[in-house]
């Protein structure tokens, strides 16, 4: 195999590597300071697929990503990108991994022509044939109108195609997408899922994070769920969901002292632990089916414990992530930097 074998948009990728897998990473760990920001995470990712990484502010995403794309060093564990050993070959690695960031990667005072261009230039790509390709990707990404305008007037969602569109210009095979649409509205969230979901049937294989929950449902067919740099989950959005049984039943204590007692007669009833929410008092049981909630609230009545208030709904990726982590998703994410 050879780089320039690389090509293609999806091109073949490596098959003299010993592992038919797009990623195959073993026990990652990554530390700051004496903070485990990942923390022993394995993961497989199969070629055209697309995987998705989900996980609150501070799991362990970006970072993640950034020791598969060779952009930090792997502190422990080892990772393959089709078969080739990233910390042994970070150069033939990023002829196979295209990245696009969590923060636009462009020159503002640039058109998004002249950025492509750019960007292509700096990978090596002859001139007329960056100019050539600039054109193409503008195409694609429905960015030929405000070709020839500065990047400083592009709205977020049009910035997120560009720096999309940039990480393409050597058409890898494998794409890492953080955080994609973070900050997007519904429309531009949709047309961007549609162009990953077109990078996919062109051959490529993604592996994005995200912290939404619908877009780990709409998009991936896989998805690993990261809490505090571990793997906690891992399964197509349909198998997690099951996991969680059919409907949840969501309890708020009258009198968060009792929560212990609650948690024994949960257990003694369903033969399964409640899930602790992060506020006092708070209770969320997993059934199998709907009027098993009955039989919990029968019971804890009899036991004297009293409820605020009770809703038993289907559960939802929401929830799913609740029962896996214990804690919500930052729902109330607002896109802005201290966020990040
Ligand atoms: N360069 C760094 N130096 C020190 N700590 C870091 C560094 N990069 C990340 N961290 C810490 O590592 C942890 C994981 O951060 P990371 O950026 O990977 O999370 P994330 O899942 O991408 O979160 P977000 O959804 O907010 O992007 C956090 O506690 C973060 O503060
Ligand atoms: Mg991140």
């Amino acid at each position: 195999m050879s780089i320039t074998d690389l090509g293609r948009l999806g091109g073949e990728p490596p098959s003299d590597g010993g592992t038919d897998l797009a990623v195959h990473a073993e026990g990652l760990v990554k530390t700051f300071g004496g903070h485990r920001a990942v923390d022993g995470i394995d993961l497989d990712v199969r070629p055209g697929e697309i995987f998705g990484v989900l996980g609150p502010n501070g799991a362990g995403k970006t970072t993640m990503l950034r020791m598969l794309a060779t952009l930090l060093k792997i502190d422990a564990g080892r990772a393959e990108i089709f078969g080739v050993d990233v910390a042994g070959n970070p150069h033939m690695i990023r002829q196979l991994v295209g990245v696009t960031g969590q923060y636009a990667s462009v020159d503002e005072n640039l058109t998004a022509r002249e950025n492509l261009w750019l960007f292509g230039r700096l990978q090596g790509v002859a001139a007329p044939r960056a100019r050539r390709i600039a054109v193409d990707l503008l195409g694609q990404f429905g960015l030929e109108e405000a070709a020839d305008r500065p990047i400083a007037q592009f709205s977020g969602g049009m910035r997120r195609r560009l720096d999309l569109a940039a990480s393409l210009i050597t058409r890898p095979p494998l794409i890492f997408l953080d955080e994609p649409t973070t900050g997007l509205d519904p429309r531009t969230r949709g047309q961007m899922w549609d162009t990953i979901r077109g990078l996919v049937a062109d051959g490529c294989t993604v592996l994005l994070t995200t912290q939404y929950l619908d877009e780990a449902d709409q998009l991936a067919d896989r998805v690993a769920v990261i809490d505090h740099g571990r793997k906690v989950a891992e399964g197509t959005p349909d198998e997690l969901k099951s996991a969680v049984g059919n409907s949840a039943l969501q309890m708020l204590l009258a009198e968060p002292d009792e929560v212990p007692i609650a948690v024994e007669i949960v257990r003694r009833v369903l033969g399964s632990d409640p899930v602790l929410g992060t506020e006092q008092g708070r209770l969320n049981v997993a059934l199998d089916q709907a009027d098993l909630a009955a039989d919990v609230l029968i019971a804890l009545r009899t036991a004297g414990v009293s409820i605020a208030s009770v809703s038993v709904a289907k559960p939802s990726l929401d929830e799913v992530f609740l029962a896996l982590t214990g804690h919500e998703t930052d729902g109330d994410k607002t896109g802005t930097e201290e966020n990040r």
